[in-house]
C-alpha cells in the first residue's frame, strides 16, 4: 500500500467522547460529559489497521476519558502488534489509572499522558467536579515504573491554576517525569473566556530556573527545556501564541468514525463508512483529506467559537 508521506504518522483516536470528569474549560457549558458515544471495537481494530497501512507509524488513545473504554487494553495490545515500530499512546485523566496501570503496561503501553492541572484537593473539585486528587496522584504513582514513559500535562489557566506553575515542576522533578504546560486554547463554548488565557512564556518566566531549549522534534507540539537543577524536562504547548502546524503529521478520529485532518477544522470524512467500500475508497478521501489541511494555527482567544470541535469530542 502506497503511503501518504510525512504528512501522516501520528493519529490520535477519541475512544468515546464522554468522561468522568466535568472540566469547565474541556466541554461545552451546555453539556454534561456523559455518556453518548462509543466506537465499536471491530471497526475501531479495521480504521487502525487501515491508517497504519498508510503510514501511521504512532497512535494515541484518548476521549472524552479513554480508560472508560471497555476494550482500552485490548486495542493497545492490537495496535502495538501491527509492526515493531509502532508506537502506542494514551492520554488520561489519571482517575482510573491505579488499576489500570498494570495491564496496560503489559499490553504494550509505550507512553501516558497524565492531565493534572493542581495539586490542591479544593482546587480541583472546582475545576474538574470532582473529589478525586488523591486517585489521580495515585493513578501517577502506578503508572511510574511499569509504563516507559509517564508525563503530566498541566493547562495553565490565569486566575485559576497559574500560581502553581513552580510547584507542579517540583513535584514533577520529585516524581521524575516530565511536565508540560499547554496554552488554554478556544473551544466551542468555553473559547470566549478571553480572561483565563495566559501565554505560555509567561509562565516560563515565573519559574526559578534557568531554562535551556532542547532539540525535538519538529512535528512534536511541546517544545522542551532543561535546566541545571531539574532532573526532568520542562515542556510547553504554545499552542495560541506559536502555532506549531507547519510540521503537523497528525490527524484524529472521533468515535463516531469520522476523521479530521486538524482539531480546528470542521473538514472530515467518514472513515467508518468509507471502510466498507475498500482501502481504495480510504485512501482517495483520505489523500482529499490531507491535501486540504490548512495550516492555520489555533484561532485566537475570543473569537466567536461555534464552529470549533470541543475537546471532549475531539480528545485535545
Ligand atoms: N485548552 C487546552 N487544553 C485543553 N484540554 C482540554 N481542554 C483544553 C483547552 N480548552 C487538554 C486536557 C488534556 C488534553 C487532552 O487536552 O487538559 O490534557
Amino acid at each position: 500500500m502506497t503511503q501518504l508521506g510525512d504528512r501522516l504518522r501520528y493519529l490520535r483516536v477519541s475512544l468515546l467522547n464522554y468522561c468522568n470528569l466535568s472540566c469547565f474549560y474541556c466541554k461545552p457549558a451546555t453539556r454534561t460529559c456523559r455518556q453518548t458515544g462509543t466506537a465499536d471495537i471491530s471497526v475501531l481494530t479495521e480504521a487502525i489497521a487501515t491508517l497504519h497501512g498508510f503510514g501511521v507509524r504512532k497512535v494515541r488513545f484518548t476521549g472524552g476519558e479513554p480508560t472508560l473504554h471497555k476494550e482500552l487494553i485490548s486495542l493497545v495490545k492490537t495496535t502495538r502488534s501491527l509492526s515493531e515500530d509502532t508506537y502506542c499512546a494514551l492520554t488520561t485523566n489519571g482517575l482510573l489509572l491505579s488499576k489500570l496501570a498494570g495491564p496496560l503496561a503489559e499490553a504494550g503501553l509505550n507512553s501516558v499522558n497524565i492531565s493534572l492541572d493542581t495539586l490542591q484537593p479544593e482546587r480541583f473539585r472546582q475545576i474538574t467536579g470532582v473529589n478525586g486528587l488523591d486517585r489521580v496522584l495515585d493513578g501517577i504513582r502506578a503508572g511510574i515504573g511499569v509504563i516507559p514513559e509517564v508525563k503530566l500535562n498541566c493547562v495553565m489557566m490565569k486566575g485559576v491554576n497559574d500560581d502553581e506553575a513552580t510547584e507542579m515542576v517540583a513535584f514533577a522533578d520529585d516524581l521524575g517525569v516530565d511536565i508540560r504546560f499547554i496554552e488554554y486554547m478556544p473551544t466551542r463554548g468555553s473559547g470566549t473566556r478571553q480572561d483565563l488565557y495566559i501565554p505560555g512564556h509567561q509562565v516560563m518566566s515565573s519559574l526559578p530556573y534557568t531554562l535551556t531549549p532542547m532539540p525535538g522534534r519538529r512535528s512534536l507540539a511541546a517544545r522542551y527545556y532543561r535546566a541545571d537543577d531539574l532532573n526532568i524536562r520542562v515542556g510547553f504547548i504554545n499552542a495560541v501564541s506559536h502555532s506549531f502546524c507547519a510540521h503537523c503529521d497528525r490527524i484524529r478520529l472521533t468515535s463516531d468514525g469520522c476523521l479530521y485532518g486538524c482539531l480546528f477544522s470542521g473538514q472530515k470524512i467518514n472513515l467508518f463508512e468509507l471502510l466498507t467500500h475498500g482501502s481504495a475508497s480510504v485512501r482517495y478521501s483520505l489523500k482529499q483529506l490531507l491535501d486540504s489541511k490548512q495550516y492555520l494555527g489555533c484561532p485566537k482567544i475570543g473569537k466567536p467559537t461555534e464552529d470549533l470541535p470541543s475537546f471532549v469530542d475531539m480528545g485535545g
